[in-house]
């Protein structure tokens, strides 16, 4: 029998980005096993799991950095190739990782531009005006202490300011898509705090982000959607209106 339009359920949104039944093998380690996965519109997901479940890896895959062995990526319902960190940047994809991607040698103003550097005329470098813009997103979004001048090395910072820096980075060129690889890991409770406001406001901006993190209590304030990996498998995948904090801690210490 024929069912009247208006009675068929609301086709869900199509997402910004999905994998469908992606594996992934680093020679005889399988990291990660048929992981359906997506990143909707402008909300922030937290990708939760053991050490060693697969979150890196994944976010290295949307990176572009790590090829798939086998499955689909789409973006936006089209199905895309991501064979390298441009391609990934192309979606509008930007990514804060563990372990961190700083060029030691440059200053502060020069890791936050890497690539992507202001020209005026004669295609000279827009200095003056990259160190402004660099100490206004530093101040503004991470609020780091301790870097006094975008001209500072960032051979010579502590963790959490290169950190920052990475952060200031993703921020400053405001993708469409953030992937924060536990990026709060070396940072002060009071910037930790300051980066998740951020995540939230980027949010409402329209950004979605996702976030790895070890800290269950972070994720819940921030994050609308959880997915828990476990040993390359995902093992769970919640609204945030369909559990809480107990539950969800549960699963992530039984994984
Ligand atoms: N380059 C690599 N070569 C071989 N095996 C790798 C490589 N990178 C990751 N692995 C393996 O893949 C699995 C998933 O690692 P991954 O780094 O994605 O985990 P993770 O969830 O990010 O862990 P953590 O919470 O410790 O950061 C692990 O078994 C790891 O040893
Ligand atoms: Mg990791």
């Amino acid at each position: 029998m024929a069912v009247e339009r208006s009675e068929q359920p609301e086709a869900a949104p199509v997402p910004l980005i999905e994998l469908r039944q992606v594996t992934k093998d680093y020679g005889p380690i399988r990291a990660l096993c048929k992981v359906d996965f997506q990143i909707r519109e402008g909300e922030v997901l937290a990708l939760l799991g053991d050490n060693g479940a697969g979150k890196s890896t994944l976010i290295k895959i949307l990176s572009g950095i790590v090829p798939i062995t086998t499955g689909e990526i789409r973006y936006r319902g089209e199905p895309v190739q991501l064979r390298s960190r441009q391609d990934s940047t192309n979606l509008g994809i930007e990514t804060i990782y563990q372990d961190i991607a700083l060029v030691d040698d440059m200053d502060v103003m020069r890791n936050i531009f890497l690539g992507r550097e202001e020209t005026g005329r004669f295609g000279l470098m827009r200095i003056g005006s990259m160190r402004r813009k660099a100490m206004e997103v530093l101040e503004h979004t991470v609020g780091i202490s301790g870097i006094k001048s975008p001209e500072q090395m960032v051979r010579g910072l502590s963790g959490g300011q290169k950190q920052a820096v990475a952060l200031a980075r993703a921020v400053y060129f405001k993708n469409k898509i953030l992937l924060f690889d536990e990026p709060t890991s070396a940072l002060s409770v009071r910037e930790t705090n300051k980066t998740l406001e951020y995540i939230l406001e980027l949010k409402h901006e329209g950004v979605s982000s996702v976030l790895v993190t070890h800290n269950i209590y972070h994720a819940y304030k921030t994050a609308d959607r959880f997915v828990v990996l476990s040993h390359g498998r995902v093992l769970l995948e919640a609204d945030k209106a369909d559990t809480d904090i107990e539950g969800l801690t549960r699963v992530v210490v039984n994984t």
